[in-house]
Order: structure tokens, then C-alpha cells, then sequence
């Protein structure tokens, strides 16, 4: 794949941490994080040891959906800073040797966009035809489409009788994508964060923008599963001649410019098609972030993975927490044994060939938040009038130092509020503290493998064992038992037991290799 004595390109063994940006660390005390924020903790990044950084949107947004509602693409919101905090920003980072990728959000603008305001004011305005608006049926909406976040996709504009599509919050109004137009002004749009210096992009939902021009029926699988390959009127075929445009216009640009892309369906075939070598680089494989704790499990979807996108020279990325689920501590049964397991998870993640992803927070061991209802702010839990809580207790800021009620985070309250008892988790209390899940983590990403093949090792059933070259990754799932591989230990997730793993338990151990008994 890198021909020519090319270095391979950077975001084929990537770590890249996700920073949440009202979530992450707050300059000027108003509760919110920001780019300043951001900036005065790179440092920690640096010596985290990941490559780079993902930042959540932090574009000029009404905050429907916390920044994923954006009103202007080209801009920073001033709740997070100004475009000069964000130069600044990024000008650190690259000083420290990180990368800096910025989420896109293509597929809905807020109804606050100019074009949205446009369109409602003036039904033969121009930009009314940037978005989906249909006449209705039988007196209801032209479809019987469901939005993600609960309730119909489709919003009734009093006005003019026609009703407009949205596959999240009413406030959140799909583009159509048809319409050459948002195509172009998305060219300039890539151009202006390219021409700042991003060094690539974040495309969410980035199998939806174009929606089957027969709008066919959908018809919603209950219980509704997480993956989307269902949504037949999304994932159409005018997606790849998009990426592929999208591709040569960061290939425009020195220093191997990507797109990483959103792509919520379990087919890891089909996920392939979207990372072709014209196409997106990456694209997120979210079979781990709905995987249940099982050997056997976890195994399939990375043999599933592996396959599919070595089958077009893709490296494979793997995620077990972002903004979006539940925290990893917490889906693998909270407490000490969700812990334990998550830790093992580590090593697991950061083993395993290709681009890895770290949401902040995941390195701290924190848990999911139980927040009472009142302060949530998820429009999940308003759409569905609280069956589904929504992502909030994912998203409670990050505890830095000190003690409640902000742990450093903020000098004001912080949005969300943060757990009392979080002062053993900050970063501050972690740091050095032998054992700690960031020292673990600080551990692992400094001996992380990388570009090393990897090969299964036999093992016993509920047991995974691999190696990347000379380093061998033993986690015990659920077995009684897993010896430890020979080799000198680099690192465990937590304390063997007569010099073997206990359940819930990873290490990595250097071996001369040689004897490593490889299978298929
Ligand atoms: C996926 C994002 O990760 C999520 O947070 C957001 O709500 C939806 N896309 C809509 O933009």
C-alpha cells in the first residue's frame, strides 16, 4: 500500500483521542469546555501518548443537539472560543506532534442555518431546495420514516403544508444532497478547515446523505438494533462518487489529509465499499461497542473486520466508547468486575492492527453518570419521553484535579454535574499511582505495537491470545484461567494470580517470538 519507499501514512496505526468539547476542559469558567480548554491540556495528550485528537463539533450551534445542530460550518461558536483560540489550538497541537481531526456534520444543518431560515421564510426561495420537503399523505407526513432520536423523521412547515425530513431532532433538517449546490458549498466548507490546517475530518452519519429519491417505505425492525443496515432509503450508491471527490480534495494537500467516516451498519462488507483506496481512509467499526464480554464474540467481529477491509488494503479501526453509548466500565457490568474487564479492553484496543480510538474519560476508568432527569439535556430522552435516557451520562465532564463539585474541570458549575465521589478518578490522583487506569493506559500506548503482523495463537476457550511480532496480547475473557505466554511481561491490566491471568484480565509479553505457535 505505501509504494515507492513512501512512509506509511499516519492514520493506519493511529491512536486518536476524542475529545468531547463541552466536556473536555473549560477556560473561562463558564461551565462549557472550549478551545482554550483544549489548549491548556495538550500537554497531557502529548504524554498520554496518542497520536492525535478528534474534536466534537464546536461550530456556531444552537445546541439542539450539542453542536451536531450546526448553524454555521465556518465558524466557532462562542461558547467554545473564537477562530483565532482554535489557530492557536491547532498550532499547539502540532507543535506537540499531534493531529487535529474536526468532525463534519453534511447530512442536517440546524434549522438556525441561514439556508434552513431561508427556505422557511420563502418556499420559492433557492435554498428551499438545499432540503427534503414533500407533500404530505393522507393528511400525515409523506412517509412513515422514524427519526433516530424517537418520533417521526418528518416535520409539518404550517405555512406552506409541506413537510421537511429529519433523520434526528426536528432542529436538525436534512440536506438534500441531490441538489448540486450543498455539494459544492460542502467542497468550500472542506476546503476552509483543510486551507486551517485539519488534518482530516470526522464524516457523521456519513452513510445517510443522500436519501433514495423513491422514498421507499421503512419499515423499523423492533426492538430497534443499533446498527443501521435496515435503512434502505440511506446507504445509496451516489455515496461513493461523493467520498471519491471528497478524497482527491484532501489528497490536494500536503501531509496525508483523511476522513474517517460514521458508517452505523454491522456488514463490514458493505462498511468496505466506503473505504476503497479512492474513498474515505478510515471508517468506524462499532461491532465492539455493541459486543457483549465473550471470547467468541470478540473474536468474530475481529476476523469479520480483518477480512472485510483488508480485502481493499483498509486497516481495520476499533472504538469501544465514544459520546454516543453507554461507558465501557458500566456495559460490562459496573463496579470493580466492569472495571476489571474494561481494563483488560484496554489492551486489548490498543493490540490490535489498525487505527485505535480513546474517548476522553476511557483512560480514567470513569463509568457511566446516573443523572436525575431534570438536568438531562439529551433530546433522546425528550423525543421519547424518557424510555431512552439518552447520552448524557457518557457525557459528564472530564474530572482533572481536586474535589467537587468541578474537579478542576471549570472554575464555575459545571454543565453537567459531576459525581462527589470522582476524587480518586481525576487525572491529577491517577497520575503515578501505581496500578491506575492511566497509568495503564500511558503504559500500553508507550509499547503499543505497530505495523507488526498479526497472528492468532491458540488458546483456551474463553481466552483471546495474539501476537504483533515479538509482542504477544493474552486476555483472559471469562476462562478460570489463562497461563501466561512466555516472555518477559510488559504490561497487565491487572494482578496475575500464581502467574497466570484471572478472568477479566490482559497483558502483553515480549517473547523472542520462535516459539510462538501460530494458527490461522
Ligand atoms: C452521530 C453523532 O455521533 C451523534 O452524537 C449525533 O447526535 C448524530 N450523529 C446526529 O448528528
Amino acid at each position: 500500500m505505501t509504494g515507492g519507499g513512501r512512509p506509511p501514512e499516519w492514520w493506519r496505526d493511529a491512536v486518536l483521542y476524542q475529545i468531547y468539547v463541552r466536556s473536555f476542559a473549560d477556560g473561562n469558567g463558564d461551565g462549557v469546555g472550549d478551545l482554550p480548554g483544549i489548549r491548556s491540556r495538550l500537554p497531557y495528550l502529548r504524554e498520554l501518548g496518542v497520536d492525535g485528537i478528534w474534536l466534537t463539533p464546536f461550530y456556531p450551534s444552537p445546541g439542539h443537539d450539542h453542536g451536531y445542530d450546526v448553524s454555521d460550518y465556518c465558524d466557532v461558536d462562542p461558547a467554545f472560543g473564537t477562530l483565532a483560540d482554535f489557530d492557536a489550538m491547532i498550532a499547539d497541537a502540532h507543535d506537540l506532534g499531534l493531529r487535529v481531526i474536526v468532525d463534519i456534520v453534511p447530512n442536517h444543518t440546524s434549522s438556525e442555518h441561514e439556508w434552513f431560515r431561508n427556505a422557511i421564510a420563502d418556499p420559492s426561495h433557492p435554498h428551499r431546495k438545499r432540503y427534503v420537503f414533500r407533500p404530505g399523505r393522507d393528511g400525515g407526513p409523506p412517509t412513515g420514516w422514524t427519526s433516530a432520536f424517537g418520533g417521526p423523521a418528518w416535520t409539518l412547515d404550517e405555512a406552506s403544508g409541506e413537510w421537511y425530513l429529519h433523520f434526528f431532532a426536528p432542529q436538525q433538517p436534512d440536506l438534500d444532497w441531490h441538489n448540486p449546490e450543498v455539494q459544492e458549498e460542502f467542497e468550500r466548507i472542506l476546503r476552509f478547515w483543510l486551507d486551517r490546517g485539519v488534518d482530516g475530518f470526522r464524516v457523521d452519519v456519513a452513510h445517510a446523505l443522500f436519501k433514495d429519491r423513491d422514498f421507499p417505505p421503512m419499515v423499523e425492525p423492533v426492538p430497534r438494533p443499533w446498527h443501521g443496515d435496515w435503512l434502505v432509503a440511506l446507504l445509496q450508491p451516489e455515496l461513493h462518487d461523493l467520498y471519491r471527490r471528497w478524497r482527491a480534495i484532501a489528497d490536494e494537500y500536503e501531509g496525508d489529509r483523511m476522513y474517517v467516516g460514521e458508517i452505523v451498519i454491522e456488514n463490514q462488507e458493505r462498511v468496505a465499499q466506503y473505504v476503497r483506496p479512492d474513498e474515505m481512509q478510515l471508517a468506524f467499526n462499532f461491532a465492539l461497542l455493541f459486543a457483549e464480554w465473550d471470547a467468541a464474540d470478540i473474536r468474530g467481529v475481529i476476523d469479520r473486520t480483518r477480512s472485510a477491509l483488508g480485502a481493499v488494503g483498509a486497516p481495520a479501526t476499533w472504538v469501544f466508547e465514544n459520546h454516543d453509548v453507554t461507558r465501557l466500565p458500566t456495559r460490562y457490568g459496573g463496579g470493580m468486575e466492569g472495571l476489571r474487564r474494561a481494563r483488560a479492553a484496554a489492551l486489548l484496543l490498543l493490540a490490535l492492527p489498525g487505527t485505535a480510538f480513546v474517548y476522553e474519560g476511557q483512560e480514567l476508568g470513569l463509568e457511566e453518570v446516573g443523572l436525575p432527569d431534570e438536568v438531562r439535556q439529551d433530546p433522546i430522552f425528550f423525543r421519547t419521553n424518557g424510555r431512552r435516557l439518552g447520552r448524557d451520562g457518557c457525557r459528564v465532564p472530564v474530572p482533572w484535579e481536586g474535589g467537587p463539585p468541578a474537579f478542576g474541570f471549570t472554575s464555575g458549575p459545571p454543565w453537567l454535574p459531576m459525581p462527589a465521589d470522582w476524587e480518586e478518578l481525576t487525572v491529577a490522583a491517577q497520575t503515578g499511582e501505581e496500578g491506575s487506569t492511566l497509568e495503564l493506559f500511558r503504559a500500553a500506548l508507550a509499547a503499543r505495537p505497530r505495523g507488526e503482523e498479526f497472528a492468532w495463537r491458540e488458546s483456551p476457550p474463553g481466552t483471546l491470545v495474539f501476537a504483533r511480532g515479538d509482542l504477544v496480547c493474552a486476555v483472559n475473557v471469562t476462562a478460570e484461567r489463562l497461563e501466561l505466554p512466555e516472555g518477559e511481561l510488559v504490561v497487565a491490566s491487572n494482578e496475575l494470580r500464581a502467574g497466570a491471568l484471572p478472568p477479566g484480565t490482559a497483558a502483553w509479553v515480549r517473547t523472542d517470538g520462535s516459539r510462538a505457535k501460530e494458527t490461522a
